[in-house]
């Protein structure tokens, strides 16, 4: 099975599985799909995270998220006054970290792939060549972006330029084709190197950017040891640092686990005050305390110790919402040694992929490399550009995650897999920035102690707090008749978020084997399988 944010790029993904190719071949298959069919976080031009775990439950996590480039500095970003000089790290060239989305394919293809890689390139060539339907959530969001891919360009992505965008226009991408056809001639060097690089180096040039043809020739993804932990009957298998995703995730589970939620009932007032004040802490550990682990020593030791997330509840009230300004990120034992869309697949095997890819905001920093037909990321706002600055989640950190040349910006990506028994028991993941963290918690917690279906607990409404801003997010409809109003007395600030929360995919394997998928409706997000 094969749950993706795109009808086209899951049948792609089913298509490598009905080939017999197993679960990584899929991935890659489905990730240069997604590049063509979903541009708004599809990627070559980006990054991202896969954690699989194999049939024998073995398990590993690749880490293909972009880099600052060498020219980068801590305050790239701020004006003469040391003000910060607004959108220049969201939108345009500067906005751009080095992309790692060829090489992570690369590698995982490597490592454990077994169809020969151009099979897995061409469906992607062949959608950019022929041409593919546009849905109408995709030609809306092409409407809006006009006036930024105008701005933010230089040789307009003659694509781009059209008027309007209906529903069911053709669209055809031929720069793009022969990108991906030299990726799949050259593999690596199809991207890092030869004409690739020389277009993306050359846009860079015109456009005030910095990324050098050295930047992408020294770019590596990197195999991490998977974030594991036990909740309950479940073992949870996740991202490690530079994603925050991981780490937050078990301590969101962790405190869960020590209350009686099932008993309150989802979303019942005690149980979404539970939630959030757990929130509201773990969001500031991660402010504090989390970074590129190659640059910064991530205690992740002690924020995972189960002494010291008892202790962070400190200060809870289960009747009063605390004030975000009496909250300070705690104070972990100290490392021992140094130290956005996303695609669920099971193959026939039962091996697993989670993979969260990413251009950080919808359609990256706005900017084609001329003539190779790709959008570059705005990675570079996940990177705390001041101290107390928000990103464009809202998001504050400090040093943990200041820039530096080399260094990976923080991610909040939780590409995610659970065991039960030692078997494998969901795949599940999200994009949605700052909310990822928070929707992948409300999924598992679902399932596992509320009992939904994976689809039920997929479109089920969410709600998200992260410390700062100081209030619940809430979907419309999350909370039930007079549990905002209960909230609102016991003090939360609440407010609405139209356009909803996240965008999860989602694999559950039943008792009796079969797979569960699940779609969300937020998106044209479908599961595909036999
Ligand atoms: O890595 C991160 O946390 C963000 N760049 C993810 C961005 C995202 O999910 C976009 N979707 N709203």
């Amino acid at each position: 099975m094969v749950v993706t944010a795109h009808p086209l790029a899951s049948q792609v993904g089913e298509a490598v599985l009905r080939r017999g190719g197993n679960a990584v071949d899929a991935a890659v298959a489905v990730q240069f799909a997604l590049a063509v069919v979903y541009p708004d976080a599809g990627n070559i031009g980006g990054g991202g995270f896969l954690v699989l775990r194999q049939r024998d439950g073995t398990a590993a996590a690749l880490d293909y998220r972009e880099k600052a480039p060498a020219a980068a500095h801590r305050d790239m970003y701020l004006d003469p006054n040391k003000e910060v000089v607004e959108d220049l790290s969201r939108k345009g060239h500067l906005a751009a970290g080095v992309p790692g989305t060829v090489d992570g394919m690369v590698q995982a293809h490597q490592q454990y792939g077994s169809l020969p890689w151009p099979e897995l390139v061409q469906p992607a060539i062949d959608l950019a060549r022929r041409g593919f339907p546009l849905t109408q959530k995709e030609a809306r969001k092409l409407n809006r972006e006009r006036k930024d891919f105008l701005r933010y360009n230089t040789r307009q992505p003659t694509f781009f330029l059209k008027d309007h965008w209906r529903e069911g226009d053709t669209v055809r991408l031929a720069d793009l084709a022969r990108t991906l056809e030299r990726i799949r001639d050259k593999g690596r060097a199809g991207f890092y190197e030869g004409p690739t690089a020389d277009l993306l180096a050359a846009e860079m040039k015109r456009g005030g950017g910095l990324i050098t043809k050295a930047d992408l020739a020294a770019y590596r993804s990197v195999w991490r040891t998977p974030l594991t932990g036990t909740v309950g009957p479940y073992k949870v298998i996740s991202m490690p640092p530079p994603s925050s995703g991981g780490i937050a995730l078990l301590q969101l589970l962790t405190i869960a686990q020590h209350y009686p939620l099932p008993e309150w009932g989802w979303n019942s007032v005690p149980a979404a005050h539970l939630m959030i004040e757990a929130e509201r802490r773990v969001y500031a550990d991660r402010a504090r305390h989390l970074g590129d682990p190659d640059f910064y020593q991530v205690p992740v030791a002690g924020l995972l110790d189960t002494a010291y997330i008892r202790r962070r509840m400190h200060g809870y009230s289960p009747t009063r919402a605390t004030d975000s300004d009496d909250v300070y990120p705690g104070v972990p034992a100290p490392p021992e040694s140094p130290h956005t869309t996303h695609y669920s697949i099971v193959d026939a095997q039962g091996n697993a992929v989670s993979v969260t890819t990413t251009l950080n905001s919808n359609f990256g920093s706005k900017v084609f490399v001329g003539g190779a037909g790709f959008l570059l990321n705005n990675e570079m706002d996940d990177f705390s550009v001041k101290p107390g600055y928000p990103n464009a989640f809202g998001l504050v950190g400090e040093e943990a995650n200041a820039i530096a040349p080399g260094k990976r910006m923080l991610s909040s990506m939780t590409p995610t897999i659970l065991e039960k028994d030692g078997k494998l028991f969901m795949v599940v993941g999200s994009m949605g920035g700052s909310t990822i963290i928070t929707t992948v918690y409300q999924i598992i917690q679902n399932v596992t102690r509320f009992g939904f279906t994976m689809q039920g607990a997929i479109s089920a409404g969410r709600f998200h707090h992260q410390w700062l801003p100081d209030w619940v997010l809430c979907e419309w409809g999350a909370l039930g008749p007079g549990t905002g109003l209960a909230l609102w007395l016991r003090g939360h600030k609440i407010a609405p978020k139209y356009g909803g929360i996240g965008r999860a995919a989602g694999i559950l394997v039943l008792p009796d084997g079969r797979l569960e998928g699940g779609a969300d409706p937020r998106g044209d997000d479908t599961a595909a399988g036999f």
